[in-house]
């Protein structure tokens, strides 16, 4: 009997699919907003743990869990985004590296959560600005590499999140 529920599950989400309007690309959740942003014809995308860590809540299970509240400054991570921002402004202003190009970029605290960072990396690769936008959401990422995070083990979640996308991860 279970499997013919599960093939009944099935076809219902089939038939609830094929129904959905495809013309238009809607955000399922939350905008997830950046830190630091700057506009260019270039953007770099930056994912750091301005926080080490976060406020630890009782969660009921019946609604949906709010944001995570950051905890612990963790000034070694701004330092490196400030590295970050130095170089892009570095590149931007030069008249011989990329003339005629400005660059930007887009800036993520994770605070230190590796699901915040691969939020983080998917908003880079979609742009989870937006609730809504005209047309199918096949449109280009919205940056053309990451660099980030400090810690191997939110790097490798990442990559295995955006590597569909060949998005490089710095
Ligand atoms: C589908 O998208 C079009 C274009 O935005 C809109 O005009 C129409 O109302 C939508 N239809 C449904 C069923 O949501
Ligand atoms: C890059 O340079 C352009 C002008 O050439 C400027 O408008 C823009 O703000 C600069 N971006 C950064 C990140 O410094
Ligand atoms: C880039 O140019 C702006 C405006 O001239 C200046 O304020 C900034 O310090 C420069 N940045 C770098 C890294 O040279």
């Amino acid at each position: 009997m279970e499997p013919l529920v599960a093939l009944l599950h099935m076809v219902i989400a089939i038939m609830t699919f094929s129904k959905a309007n495809t013309t238009v690309c809607t955000l399922r959740g939350e905008p997830v907003h950046p830190e630091l942003w700057k506009d260019g014809d270039i953007i770099v995308g930056g994912v750091f743990s301005f926080h080490s860590s976060w406020e630890i809540r009782q969660l009921t299970y019946s609604i949906m869990p709010p944001p995570l509240k950051c905890i612990s400054l963790n000034f070694r991570d701004f330092q490196y985004a400030q590295s970050m921002l130095f170089a892009i402004e570095e590149i931007n202003n030069s008249s011989t590296l990329l003339p005629g190009v400005s660059l930007g970029y887009k800036i993520y605290d994770t605070c230190g959560s590796v699901a915040v960072g691969v939020r983080a990396a998917m908003a880079l690769a979609n742009g989870y600005e937006k609730m809504s936008v005209e047309g199918p959401c096949t449109k280009h990422a919205e940056v053309q590499a990451i660099i980030g995070d400090t810690t191997s083990s939110a790097c490798m979640a990442i990559s295995k999140g955006i590597g569909p996308f060949k998005l490089p991860l710095v």
